[in-house]
């Protein structure tokens, strides 16, 4: 066959695909065109599941006379104009195709009177090369379209239309969606002639909570928790179920970004990620969220139902949604439940996390999950690699026990004082200046020039830490398991006040009525055995950042059990790290004098 161009309604009727899958996409569009034109009250009249009729009246500005044939072709719309208008776009509509596309695959009248003018015009277009014909009628101010026997010239599509009540189900549904997107809207909705819908528009805020009754059921709106959050230009305002009513199927989840329904990965992602350990992993967050960004921080020209969007700063968003979601389950288990305030939240300020999309693990039970834990590797955080080793390695490797490091020790005690040659368990640190020596399972000895300290193992650990945290305050990340820890109100009333501090110090917890969870840790210490230690941290009495931070690193060193091989790390990051090493060592360790020494040890 040569190549021919499409007949134009041969061309609509196959793009007409993408936009016109069902009646309920037919009337998403039609609304959306309604509510695009300023329209404050929408009356939606079905017939048989709209495969008979859908007719839509506004009372928006219409279109003018001359206007209404040019609605109906492809490519026209009076939405945007050049190629920068869509890296802003503030209307639902964009592409001009929706109607040309309806028109395509139906017989559609669309009827128009603008106030200005005093006579109302309607174009009709069925038939083969789409005429379109126009002629008076009598029509109030704003806009009527309505499509009769769709799909009637596109078998191949009537055939996958379902049952009328199937079909109208989904379109009680697109209309719920929008209903809840404008509450300042009234819309009704009929089926065969009977009132089925009615959501009147609502002002003021105060009566919010109605609209939300009449859309969501009464429960939803009384017994969910309001959200009000602010973080730069990003707001995100809504209401989210209870855990505890979290769903075995994920359809109450009404997210809007701009306006405009979304079901995008990241939003699930972080939403997901806020109920982590709250909630059964088999069931579903039930929530209707609105957040609200500049246009030109998204890109909505991504999907041809324009269901996904595309975010520039997709990390600020991630973490915005998730803190704004954890802030407020934190609050709810703190105060419990409570009259939506006109209060809003804001968001200090966020550093954005480096590996924000982790693959969501199954919710564990309350125990300690070390073993079960995947390893992880490439957390992006350079500085505190070197830790990360030093937490996995004790899992990876044969434990030395403590009978075993001493006989090891005094082995290396003779050599060092029969040579000297500097004797340390590996033959990296030759070239370093100190040398050491293991001489009980918790302590070494050092030599640096003349002189021989006694070290804490623990205290070179802290003081390593110490510094890694002081050099670069490590990002948190989500564990790759949740843990959470039963708690009493006396614990609970300590981890919320430590909720702040361990913020400051990359640990974020979250709590429940009962519970305390561990949500993210710093970097590179996702494999440490939390479980073990976090009442311990959680005992701390201070609340002052760097102080809550000794207490923290110093629970993470004395639940760590050092190899010979991670003390070599050790001390070499140590000995790396340190600009004056026997004035750093003096600090942390006590000086000994040798002979004296080695008579208490023999
Ligand atoms: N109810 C209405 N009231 C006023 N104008 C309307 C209405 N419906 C459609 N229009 C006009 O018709 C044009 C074409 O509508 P159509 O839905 O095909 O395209 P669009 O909304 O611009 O883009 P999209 O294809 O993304 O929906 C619109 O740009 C608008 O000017
Ligand atoms: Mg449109």
């Amino acid at each position: 066959m040569p190549i021919q161009i499409l007949p134009a309604r041969l061309a609509n009727q196959i793009a007409a695909g993408e936009v016109v899958e069902r009646p309920a996409s037919v009337v998403k569009e039609i609304v959306e065109n309604s509510l695009d034109s300023g329209a404050t009250s929408i009356e939606i009249d079905i017939e048989k599941g709209g495969h008979k009729r859908i007719l839509i009246r506004d009372n928006g500005s219409g279109i003018p006379n001359e206007e209404l044939a040019l609605a109906l072709s492809r490519h026209a719309t009076s939405k945007i104009t050049k190629l920068d208008d869509l890296e802003a776009i503030c209307s639902l509509g964009f592409r001009g195709e929706a109607l040309a596309s309806i028109s395509s695959v139906s017989r559609l009248s669309l009827s128009s009177k603008p106030r200005e003018q005093s006579q109302a015009w309607q174009a009709h277009c069925e038939g083969r090369d789409m005429q379109v014909q126009i002629n008076p009628v009598a029509h109030p101010d704003g806009t009527s379209v309505d499509v009769v026997d769709l799909f009637f010239n596109t078998p191949a599509r009537r055939k996958f239309l379902r049952t009328e009540k199937t079909e109208f189900t989904h379109i009680d549904e697109v209309v719920r969606r929008i209903a809840l997107s404008r509450f300042d809207v009234s819309f009704s909705l009929k089926h065969n002639g009977k009132l089925l819908r009615r959501y009147p528009a609502v002002k003021a805020q105060s009566t919010e909570q109605k609209r939300l009754g009449t859309i969501c059921g009464k429960e939803f709106a009384e017994q969910s928790i309001a959200l009000n959050s602010q973080y730069q230009q990003f707001e995100l305002k809504g209401w989210l179920a209870q855990p505890e009513q979290a769903k075995s199927q994920g359809d109450f989840q009404y997210f809007y970004v701009n306006g405009r329904m979304m079901r995008d990965k990241l939003i699930n992602h972080a939403v997901r990620q806020a109920f982590e350990g709250l909630i059964g992993a088999d069931l579903h967050p039930a929530y209707v969220l609105f957040l609200t960004l500049e246009p030109n921080q998204v890109d909505v020209n991504v999907h041809p139902a324009k269901h996904e969007v595309r975010f520039h700063q997709a990390r600020l968003v991630h973490d915005f949604i998730y803190r704004a979601l954890t802030d407020s389950l934190n609050q709810y288990f703190e105060k419990g439940q409570q009259e939506p305030s006109l209060e809003v939240n804001v968001l200090p300020q966020m550093k954005p996390n480096h590996d924000y999309i982790q693959p969501l693990q199954r919710p564990t039970s309350e125990i300690s999950v070390d073993e079960r834990s995947p390893s992880y590797s490439g957390d992006g955080n350079k500085s505190y690699d070197s830790s990360s080793t030093l937490a996995n390695k004790g899992k990876a490797e044969h434990l030395v026990n403590s009978s075993q490091v001493i006989k090891q020790s005094s082995k290396n005690y003779q050599q060092l004082m029969a040579s000297s040659q500097p004797v340390t368990s590996s033959e990296q640190s030759v070239a370093m200046p100190g040398q050491w020596l293991q001489v009980s399972d918790k302590k070494i000895l050092l030599n640096v020039g003349q002189n021989f300290y006694l070290l804490e193992t623990m205290a070179l650990h802290l003081s390593v830490m110490s510094k890694l945290y002081l050099d670069a305050m490590p990002v948190s990340q989500p564990l790759l398991m949740p843990i959470s820890i039963k708690a009493n109100a006396d614990l609970l009333a300590r981890a919320k006040s430590l909720y702040q501090p361990l913020l400051e110090n990359s640990i974020e917890i979250g709590w429940t009525s009962n519970k305390v969870i561990l949500r993210k840790v710093p970097a590179g210490l996702r494999q440490f055995r939390w479980v073990g230690c976090l009442e311990d941290i959680l005992g701390c009495l201070e609340k002052e950042t760097k102080k809550v931070r000794k207490h923290l690193l110093t629970c993470i060193v004395s639940n760590e059990e050092m190899t010979l091989v991670q003390t070599q790390e050790l001390w070499q990051q140590f000995v790396h790290s340190s600009a004056n090493l026997e004035h750093d060592i003096a600090q942390i360790g006590q000086s000994v004098n040798l002979d004296d020494w080695l008579n208490t040890y023999e």
